[in-house]
């Protein structure tokens, strides 16, 4: 094995480390208020339709790559075929800078949230206080930075013991806290009065409200919430060992990621319905109205101090796979020690995260195309390059490596599922044709 790698100790332990990395503030913070923007059931189902078709197959032919290769996405194709495929895996790389600052910077809120809603931050619940309170905070110029400061040492810290002993370990204990803690929200907040319209509203299509914007909003939502298109993927797959079954993971974790992304819609919104408030409040809606629907419920400060915590863990948890991405371009392909590559590119995280931050207050006016740094920053990543990165990861699977890859997902004697010409399919025509579609079409 090479040396300062390192490889999954069990299956159970991948699953739940990629699914670590998979479910996140994009499952709990961003689904249920871009649901709320975009009309509710209408657009899970775009979703689900997405994420069930493009999404899984994207998701496996990542971890086909990942494993075939054993290495960072830059050395995973620069192994497998070389040549201009490397601009692949170098703007995977590229992206994890992009990603991880602004991550952070919401990352460090759910943090400051814990102790403030502790502290009785929701206090009379009233949304117009609870707003401006918000702003203040996010704009102060040092408060979230001391926030983004201690996410991202423990983020540092995790990643620095190892594959095994860091990521793996800790999201075998986080991974069942945070299920365990979004059931009991899900349950207070269907037994509220008044919870129905919610339901209705998130599980009751109107087929009217699906427009191309929709499909747009679902796809990089989609690739956002699967962790898909930076190669995080081709990362945690390099760490496998050849026995596993790849389709079996790729089952597990985006049936995980998109059963969370459903609890957290049914924890938020029927709640939001509940108390009148607007669904379409847009980012605000977990930092701002959820307070207010806690401060609203019996044990409120209880229930709100447990949802900001699940916050916090599935965002750290999706933060390693982000610096993972980094870490193992550097152990592997400049011969870094992991410590020293964690700590490193972490404190470069750090200091591309003081901007995003900082935008959101004191720098709030240097706008490029109407965006903030940190709007740029997300818009960038998310509507450009991961959905750029799935197009290229699904194209290489179906034309450049396919025998490879069909070896990846066949049992040990050579047999390979039924359904892989339908993958191969996908891979080569039906992925990069609907995602270019959907990008293009909608910008
Ligand atoms: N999927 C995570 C979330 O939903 C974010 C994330 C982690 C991610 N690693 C990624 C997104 C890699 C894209 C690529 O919050």
């Amino acid at each position: 094995m090479d040396s300062d790698r390192g490889e999954w100790r069990s299956r159970t332990g991948f699953v739940l480390a990629a699914a670590g990395s998979a479910v996140g503030l994009g499952n709990i913070w961003k689904f249920p208020y871009i649901t709320g923007q975009n009309g509710g059931a209408a657009f899970l189902i775009v979703y689900l339709v997405l994420v069930f078709t493009i999404g899984i197959s994207v998701m496996l032919a990542e971890l086909a790559i990942g494993r075939a290769a054993r290495r960072n996405p830059v050395g995973a194709f620069a192994r497998l075929n070389g040549g201009k495929w490397t601009m692949v895996g170098y703007a995977g790389v590229a992206c994890a800078f992009l990603i991880l600052p602004f991550y952070s910077v919401v990352g460090g809120w759910t943090i400051a949230y814990i102790v403030k809603v502790a502290g009785g931050l929701a206090g009379g619940g009233d949304i117009d206080s609870l707003a401006s309170a918000f702003r203040t905070f996010t704009a102060d110029p040092l408060e979230p930075l001391v926030y983004l400061a201690l996410f991202m040492a423990l983020t540092i810290a995790v990643v620095a013991g190892g594959v095994r002993h860091g990521i793996e370990r800790w999201c075998i204990l986080l991974f069942p806290a945070l299920i365990a803690i979004m059931l009991l929200l899900v349950v207070r907040a269907l037994t509220l009065p008044g919870a129905a319209k919610g339901v209705t509203f998130f599980l009751a299509p109107d087929f009217a409200k699906i427009t191309p914007a929709v499909f747009h909003a679902a796809l990089s939502q989609a690739f956002f919430s699967l962790a898909l298109g930076m190669g995080a993927m081709i990362t945690y797959g390099s760490y496998l060992t050849p026995r596993l079954s790849l389709p079996w993971a790729a089952g597990w974790v985006t049936a995980l990621d998109t059963g969370i992304a459903i609890l957290a819609g049914l924890a938020i919104l029927p709640a939001v319905f509940a108390f009148g408030f607007n669904p379409a409040e847009g980012p605000g809606l977990t930092f701002i109205t959820l307070p207010a629907v806690f401060s609203r419920m019996p044990g409120g400060t209880l229930f709100g101090v447990l949802f900001f915590l699940l916050l916090a863990l599935a965002a750290l948890t999706s933060a390693l796979s982000l610096l993972e991405v980094a870490v193992a371009y550097f152990v592997d392909e400049k011969g870094m020690k992991r410590r020293t590559a964690a700590v490193g590119l972490g404190f470069v995280m750090f200091v591309l995260g003081i901007p995003a931050s900082l935008s959101l207050g004191l720098w709030s006016g240097a706008t490029v195309w109407d965006k903030t740094i940190f709007d740029l920053m997300q818009y960038a990543a998310l509507n450009v390059l991961l959905p750029l990165g799935g197009i290229c990861i699904s194209l290489f699977v179906g034309w450049v490596i396919w025998p490879r890859a069909l070896a990846e997902i066949s049992t040990a004697a050579g047999h390979a599922p039924v359904w892989a010409p339908a993958w191969r399919v996908i891979c080569r025509y039906i992925a990069p044709a609907v995602i270019a579609w959907i990008l293009f079409g909608g910008l």
